[in-house]
């Protein structure tokens, strides 16, 4: 580690942890992955996270049998590294679009997505021991026009780590999810969607 990067790493902690991945490996535990100070989790350490997690997130959000994201891990993530999602509880999440929501990462003001598109932000959560656990999986589904007014055709649902259903607007505990469009809708010129944070979005 040179100097320069020593004076500017805030939280050489996890640089020792993670620079060296095998002795990274041996730090670690079974499935859940300790770290002293989750917010200053760098992009390669963030993904290394995920990817001890991920599959066991596709079982768990599989137990659903919600057909609608079955693979959701092989569509196109249009983030670089899981970041902290202030507004969907402190979590480190993910932006997954299927093929036919394609135009997720391009959109302009004023165009929409098609019926069909499916957005799910998977998520990695981090409780007080300082440990990182499987999150919920927030969905978005654009229905077809005019099937739901109320939230402008956008059908939300939060699926929990176990697969159980939190909320479905147009299923099981719509008032649950009511939340969702209510802060989505400060994005209705962008069809309701806020896209990745500057810094952490991939080229497409
Ligand atoms: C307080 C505002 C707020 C609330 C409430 C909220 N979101 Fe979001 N949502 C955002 C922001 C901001 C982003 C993009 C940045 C990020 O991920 O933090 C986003 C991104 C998303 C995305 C990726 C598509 C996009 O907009 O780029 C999905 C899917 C999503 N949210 C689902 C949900 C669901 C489901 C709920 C309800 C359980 C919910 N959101 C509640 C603000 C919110």
């Amino acid at each position: 580690m040179s100097g320069r990067m020593l004076a500017t790493c805030a939280a050489c902690a996890f640089s020792l942890v993670f620079v060296w991945p095998t002795q990274a490996q041996q730090t670690f535990g079974e499935s859940h992955i300790a770290v002293e100070n989750p917010a200053e989790l760098s992009k390669d350490e963030a993904n290394a996270i995920y990817d001890k997690l991920k599959e066991m997130m596709a079982s768990g959000y599989g137990l659903s049998q919600i057909a609608l994201v079955d693979g959701y891990q092989s569509w196109t993530r249009y983030n670089s590294a899981p970041y902290l999602s202030a507004t969907h509880g402190q979590r480190f999440v993910n932006n997954y679009a299927n093929a036919t929501g394609k135009t997720y990462g391009s959109l302009k003001a004023g165009e929409q997505l098609p019926a069909g598109t499916v957005l799910a932000k998977d998520s990695v959560t981090v409780k007080d021991d300082g440990k990182f656990y499987p999150g919920a999986l927030f969905i978005m589904e654009k229905l077809n026009a005019g099937t739901n007014p109320d939230t402008a055709d956008w059908r939300y649902m939060v699926i929990n780590p176990d697969g159980s259903l939190a909320g479905d607007t147009t299923g099981d505990g719509p008032e649950l999810v009511k939340y969702c469009h209510d802060c989505h809708i400060g994005m209705a010129e962008m069809d309701y969607i806020f896209y990745v944070p500057d810094d952490y979005r991939v080229a497409r």
